[in-house]
This record gives C-alpha cells, sequence and structure tokens, in this order.
C-alpha cells in the first residue's frame, strides 16, 4: 500500500500516471493527475462526499456520470463542482460544502430522525398563527438549507477575474460526444455544415468507449479519429451545454468560461441516465448505480468497494458482477428483481455461479443496512424469506431512461408547468422527427440502446439538420 492507494483500492498503482499532490480539507492527499477528484478521494476513503439540504442525511458517489448533486464540493474557491467529472491538477483545494460543522460529522444530521416532524412545507401550517415565529423559521430554515456557501466577495473577484464569456457561430451544434453524437456530427460536417461537438467529458466516444469490446470498440475509436480530423468540424470537450433560451441561444460552460452558442441547427446526442431503484435508505454512501461503478473500474482503476452485492434488473449487473471478482473483489451476492431464471447473463452468471456467489432471481433489495455508510444489504426473496448480506459497496443495475433535460428545460420556457410535446413523452424518437424549431435527437436520448441504432440514428440526424442550415 502506498501514500496513493492506502487502501488498496487501485487496480494497479504502477505505470497509471502522474502521481500528484492536493489537499482535502487540510490533509496532504495523493491522486493521479488528471483523473476525477472524486476518483481520487474514494481510493483515500472518502465515502460521505456531502449533506442532503433538508435532513442533512450523509451522501456519497452515486452516478458517476455529472447526473446527481451528490459529489459536489468546493474546488479551488468555486461552489458547485462535479468532482466526478473534474480532473485532479497539482495542488488542488478541495473541501465539502454542506454539513455544520463538516460533512463528515454534520451535527445537523439529527435532523434525519425528526423527519416525521418536519414534513414537506411542514412550516407553513405550524406557524402560520405566528408571523414572527414564521419569520424565525424562515431565516433558520434558510441558514440551514442550500447547497454550500458563495464566497466572500474579494475571493469572488478573483474568480470572476479567472471567468470569460464568449461567444460563437456555427451552422450545427452537436450536444454529446458519444458513438451517436460523433455520427451526427460527422455526417452534418460531410453535407457541408460548420458544425460544433459539445461534450462534458475530456474524453469522446461515451459510454461505449468504456464498454464496447472487439470490432465495436475499433469502430468507436475510428468514428472519433475522423471526427477530430475533419476540417469543417470543431470539437469542444470538458464543455455542458447547460441551458437554452429564447432567440435559440444555448449557454455551454467549459470550465470557467461561459460560451453563449448560436446554431442554425441541434442534433442532441445527450445519451441516456441510468434509473436508480427505490428502496429503504436507497441513498446511503455506497450505494452506485451499477455504470458508475464501472467507470470507477474500468476508466480509472479504482474499485467501488471490497465486498460487493449487486441488485440488478437487467443482464449487464451479472456482467459488472463478473467483473468485480475477476478483478479480486468479493461479490456477496446479486438480487435480480426479474422472475424468470437468468438466461441472457450467459457466461457471466456461470462465471458467477462456479465462484459460489449466491444469485437470487425474482429478490428484490428492501434496504441497504449501515450508518452512515453502507455495511449490508436486506433482499426478500420469492419465497417471501428475507436475507441480509454484508458489504461495503451495493451497485444498482436497473435500466435507463433517456437524457433530455436540455429540451424539457426548453418546452418550459420559463414557466412553471411543463407544457412538453407529446414526442418527448415518448420512449424512442425517430431521428428524422424535429422536436422544437428542428432540433433532433439521436442515440440512447432518442431512446436507442445499441451502437448500430447510435450510427444510424446519429447519421440520419446529422443529415437532417444539415439540409435545413445549408
Ligand atoms: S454527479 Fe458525480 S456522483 Fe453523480
Amino acid at each position: 500500500m502506498t501514500e496513493l492507494d492506502p487502501l488498496g483500492l487501485r487496480r494497479s498503482v504502477d505505470a497509471i500516471g502522474h502521481e500528484i499532490p492536493f489537499t482535502f480539507e487540510g490533509r496532504r492527499l495523493f491522486g493521479i493527475e488528471g483523473e476525477p477528484i472524486a476518483a481520487a478521494l474514494h481510493a483515500q476513503g472518502v465515502r460521505i462526499f456531502g449533506r442532503s439540504m433538508k435532513y442533512h442525511r450523509p451522501r456519497g458517489l452515486h452516478c458517476l456520470a455529472d447526473a446527481c448533486p451528490n459529489c459536489s464540493m468546493r474546488v479551488n474557491g468555486f461552489p458547485g463542482v462535479a468532482t466526478c467529472s473534474t480532473p485532479l491538477a497539482t495542488g488542488d483545494v478541495v473541501t465539502r460544502e454542506r454539513g455544520v460543522p463538516t460533512a463528515e460529522r454534520d451535527f445537523l444530521g439529527a435532523m434525519d430522525s425528526v423527519s416525521r416532524l418536519t414534513p414537506v412545507g411542514f412550516q407553513y401550517r405550524r406557524f402560520r398563527h405566528s408571523r414572527r415565529m414564521f419569520s424565525v423559521w424562515e431565516r433558520l430554515l434558510a441558514r440551514l438549507a442550500g447547497s454550500g456557501t458563495l464566497p466572500e466577495p474579494r475571493e469572488a473577484r478573483a474568480l470572476v477575474e479567472q471567468s470569460a464569456w464568449t461567444t460563437r457561430d456555427s451552422d450545427i451544434v452537436v450536444i454529446g460526444g458519444g458513438v451517436a453524437g460523433l455520427a451526427a456530427a460527422l455526417a452534418a460536417a460531410r453535407s457541408g455544415a460548420r458544425v460544433l461537438l459539445v461534450e462534458r467529458r475530456a474524453e469522446l466516444g461515451g459510454y461505449a468507449a468504456m464498454s464496447a469490446a472487439g470490432e465495436d470498440r475499433a469502430r468507436v475509436g475510428n468514428l472519433e479519429r475522423l471526427t477530430r480530423a475533419e476540417s469543417q468540424l470543431e470539437v469542444m470537450t470538458g464543455a455542458t451545454a447547460i441551458g437554452w433560451y429564447a432567440e435559440d441561444v444555448l449557454a455551454v460552460a467549459a470550465g470557467t468560461a461561459m460560451v453563449e452558442v448560436r446554431a442554425t441547427g441541434v442534433v442532441l446526442a445527450t445519451g441516456s441516465h441510468e434509473r436508480p431503484r427505490r428502496f429503504m435508505d436507497n441513498d446511503r454512501p455506497g450505494v452506485m448505480l451499477a455504470n458508475g461503478a464501472e467507470r470507477l473500474l474500468r476508466q480509472h482503476g479504482v474499485r467501488p468497494g471490497r465486498r460487493v452485492a449487486i441488485a440488478t434488473a437487467e443482464d449487464s449487473g451479472y456482467d459488472i458482477a463478473a467483473e468485480l471478482l475477476t478483478d479480486g473483489i468479493d461479490v456477496v451476492g446479486i438480487a435480480d428483481s426479474r422472475s424468470s431464471p437468468v438466461t441472457g447473463a450467459g457466461d457471466s452468471a456461470e462465471t458467477l455461479r462456479v465462484n459460489g456467489v449466491d444469485l437470487h432471481s425474482g429478490a428484490t433489495v428492501v434496504a441497504a443496512l449501515g450508518r452512515p455508510t453502507v455495511s449490508g444489504v436486506r433482499i426478500a426473496t420469492r419465497t417471501g424469506s428475507s436475507i441480509d448480506m454484508e458489504c461495503d459497496a451495493l451497485l444498482v443495475a436497473n435500466g435507463r431512461r433517456p437524457a433530455r433535460e436540455l429540451l424539457l428545460q426548453r418546452a418550459a420556457a420559463g414557466g412553471l408547468a411543463l407544457d412538453v410535446p407529446d414526442v418527448l413523452r415518448d420512449a424512442s424518437v425517430e431521428p428524422t422527427r424535429p422536436i422544437i424549431d428542428g432540433w433532433r435527437l439521436a442515440g440512447g436520448a432518442g431512446g436507442t440502446e445499441t451502437i448500430d441504432a447510435a450510427v444510424e440514428t446519429g447519421e440520419t440526424a446529422g443529415r437532417a439538420v444539415a439540409e435545413g442550415a445549408t
């Protein structure tokens, strides 16, 4: 074990990159240059990344896909930074944002035990007869809630000076640099349009770049190479489209810069999100979405835990379990909520069986056990009995849903009620179908699941928007 890997959670500490120091709440820790800050912290044993707003329940790594508020921290003075998608740099100063006095030991965590007394909007009912008490409560709750604090004025001025505002025009903007986004950007550029590709991660290829094998992996690599070589196409990585405003202005956050982008056509290839699962204490640090854990392990070489349980509703849960097992992690059991015996999981299920892993079909997770982090899981079997398994990580594989937040935000147009076009309620949307003012969906955002479909829908959407723009 080294300072870099004090818990032995890294797959390898040899030749994995340049070891650098950073500061976490006054402690000097070590990580690998360029890996997500969250991965470095997880490898160093940090499990509580923050606290929930109202009941101050502990929050840990959950999606590792920049799609939840759990890993948000203050980094070099900037509040609200998603540490699972922010690369570690030498000398970074990182602190958790919520918790009194700290997120690790937050005495406001006691709010959780009186949650029955403080349901949603309780202050409006309980103190409605006393204006004075109402305003006392209002001020107190405003102090307790929120996610961190704004920088002091002088610090804020320095941060603003580091920030920049730029504008950019392009015929087509493709949002998302996964397989569908790459295919759409290439198709649009080859149709003669100027294309800007916006990807929030540092790397292109999306989930497929991490999970595809054999021919598919080569295909993804080839798409990336062609994209980078295409002269009509500009690639912006580490950039997130965070808003779509009137007159078709897109706001893109790129590090400390805000870029105002105007385009004639847009392809939304933002992929899909893993769906969490409902059970008691499903927000305990240690409960992670399975693809998030897969990303942690495969892309960053950090193990999600030492003893892992899996709750699955699909075959991929078995594949992840088999990979963890091969990596030397103790897989304590799988609860598969599908009632039929496992058929599609093939080799992975067999590997697990041979190694004596308990496979429970027709079983559901009813609770995560342990405080403040997961130390076990309780499952209900199909016979009605319940089984407790000891673990320090519980991975949830529960299918995916399209990531269409940007379109939903535009559809709401600042209103409180979402007036969502019917098309956005459909699980699957054809790439030739204009959504709003010529926007098209492709890949996972359109409801597809395979690499073939991502390429096909990306190309179709790219050509369709280019036709309208050139
Ligand atoms: S956004 Fe980082 S864990 Fe979800």
